[in-house]
């Protein structure tokens, strides 16, 4: 049996003075996918902030399930490249809490999912050494590690070639396959069509 895990109603965004979301209506059920579609600019990363919780909207509300558990993959991420992490430790900090160290059950869905997507060979090299896939894969490996009830991707396959797009798509449908929902902003009509549910935006 499905279930709302996420809703926003009448929503709007404003940065300063200028409107970027209004009136965005949204439900996203468990076990589903939502597309997010629309123009550069017309707020697709701005609505999954606002999902995730990021920012607060300026109209409107946005409710989440009580305990539900949100995985954020954004779409700008270069800060993170000036920290000397590992592929291996980028991954692991989706599976870090501060209440206990990594579990075996931790480093072994680490080691896992860094084999699905191909990128255990990389292992001990710094983010900043990758190409932009294989760091990309690495940022998606760290998303969807984690133990979420909702994964909140922005445009996670924009870098990829086909075959890795396909490794994304699959892992992803093992996912909401167990009941986790998913909101994906993507120009990608492949992707896009995987969705049972499209919000378009209106620049
Ligand atoms: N920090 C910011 N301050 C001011 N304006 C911003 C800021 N971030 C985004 N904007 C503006 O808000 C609007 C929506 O941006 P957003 O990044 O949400 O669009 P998008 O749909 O994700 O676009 P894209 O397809 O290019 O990723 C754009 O007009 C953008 O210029
Ligand atoms: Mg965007």
């Amino acid at each position: 049996m499905s279930f709302d895990v996420l809703t926003a109603e009448h929503v709007g965004f404003r940065y300063a003075d200028v409107p970027v979301l209004n009136h965005v209506n949204l439900r996203v059920e468990s076990g589903s996918v939502t597309a997010l579609t629309g123009a550069n600019g017309s707020g697709k990363s701005t609505l999954l902030h606002l999902l995730a919780g990021v920012a607060q909207p300026t109209e409107g509300t946005i409710h989440r399930r009580p305990g539900t558990r949100l995985a954020l993959l954004p779409q700008r991420t270069g800060d993170i490249d000036a920290l000397p992490l590992t592929v291996t430790e980028c991954v692991q900090i989706g599976r870090f809490t501060l209440r206990r160290r990594l579990s075996r059950e931790d480093r072994t869905s680490v080691m896992k999912i860094m084999q699905r997507l191909e990128i255990a060979h990389l292992a001990r090299r710094r983010l900043r050494e990758l190409s932009g896939g294989q760091r990309q894969r690495t940022l998606i490996a760290q998303a969807l590690v984690q133990d979420a009830d909702v994964y909140l991707l922005d445009e996670p396959t924009a870098a990829l070639d086909t075959h890795s797009r396909q490794q994304v798509h699959e892992l992803l449908a093992e996912h909401v396959a167990t009941g986790a929902a998913a909101v994906i902003a993507s120009h990608d009509p492949a992707e896009t069509a995987l969705a049972e549910h499209t919000i378009h935006l209106e620049r």
